[in-house]
């Protein structure tokens, strides 16, 4: 019997899975393909201003915690220029898509979360490759980026390295596995009942010659799209969202609107390679922020749900169950996303 038994091996679910062998436990990882689900589709968005939602303070609040652990989290793992700090700009064009753009710049202050309102000249002194056509922007210095692929194969040698144990099977009864604590983490494919759900995200990969250096999130016609660039010329464009239930294959409309919308902000993209078009399942709750603690089975947790927010939410959930594995506690900080306000 090992002391910690973790369904899934995407990020969450190794960021556990390390922080539980870091604190002296034996910890065995269930997962019969580590990393193919959402983890290594996502784009990598540390953004808890830009991804802030009126009605969601509890989960920005999170989101807050958790970015400040992230350069000790980034330094641990050795991730080096996988995680940047150059912060995000959004943009507008037109008149309406500046009225939203106003919108949440009030929102943001209201919360007083770090962003400042630019004309279109200021966004482009800080990225020169936005269209002329961009008239206004926010800049969001705080919300940061990195690579969840980098990121995910990082944690794979790290949770070697700490020995924690890898079992390639499917577990379908959690409550069925050998260990003194089961820690379920399969993002969208729920194991539990709980209430979540399948929603498809489509994200394109380009690559070109590293010129943009911050995250571009651009609101056009009312859409969303964004830009997260590597510094290895790597580009991320995403991202679209439907509930298709666990159909997974990207749609050719998807990549039209994508580069379509991101080509209006950042025209320079036309020239770069395409090199990937793919879909993952985001984890998504009747209130979009994950779903943290003891199940009805106490001897059960639950690490998952984390929506839009899973690469972001990484280090602070770890902290948190790694918590609650080791003390039997529940810290407080965990009493806005347990199972039980479902119930
Ligand atoms: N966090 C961005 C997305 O889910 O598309």
């Amino acid at each position: 019997m090992t002391d910690v038994a973790i369904v899934g091996g995407g990020v969450i679910g190794l960021s556990i899975a390390l922080r539980c062998a870091k604190r002296g436990l034996g910890v065995a990882v269930h997962d019969p393909a580590p990393g193919s689900g959402a983890s290594t589709v996502a784009a990598g968005m540390l953004a808890p201003v830009t991804e802030a939602h009126y009605g969601e303070e509890a989960l920005t609040s999170l989101a807050l915690a958790s970015l400040a652990l992230w350069p000790a989290f980034a330094a641990e793992l050795g991730l080096g220029d996988a995680y940047t700090e150059h912060g995000t700009l959004l943009v507008a064009l037109d008149h309406g898509d500046r009225a939203e753009l106003d919108r949440q710049h009030g929102f943001y202050a209201r919360l007083g979360l770090a962003s400042h309102r630019l004309t279109g000249g200021e966004a482009r002194a800080l990225e020169p490759l936005l269209s002329t056509r961009v008239r206004g922007g926010v800049h969001a210095p705080g919300d940061h980026q990195a690579d969840p692929r980098r990121l995910h194969a990082a944690l794979l040698d790290a949770c070697r390295a700490a020995g924690v144990a890898f079992v390639p099977a499917a577990v379908t009864d959690p409550s069925t596995l050998d260990a003194d604590r089961v820690v379920v983490c399969t993002g969208a494919r729920d194991l539990l009942g709980l209430p979540v759900r399948p929603v498809h995200g489509q994200v394109l990969r380009l690559r070109g010659p590293a010129e943009l250096r911050l995250t571009v999130r651009g609101i056009v016609g009312g859409r969303s799209v964004y830009v997260v660039p590597r510094p290895d010329g790597e580009v991320v464009v995403g991202a679209s969202s439907a509930e298709r239930g666990f159909d997974t294959a990207p749609r050719a409309g998807d990549a039209y609107e994508l580069l379509r919308d991101a080509l209006d902000v950042l025209p320079e993209l036309a020239e770069y390679e395409l090199r990937e078009v793919r879909a993952g399942l985001r984890p998504g709750t009747p209130d979009n922020a994950p779903i943290l603690g003891r199940t009805a089975d106490p001897r059960v947790i639950a690490a998952t749900g984390h929506y839009r927010n899973g690469v972001l939410l990484a280090p602070v959930t770890a902290e948190l169950i790694t918590a609650l594995v080791v003390t039997g506690e529940e810290p407080s900080a965990l009493q806005p996303f347990h199972p039980r306000r479902f119930q």
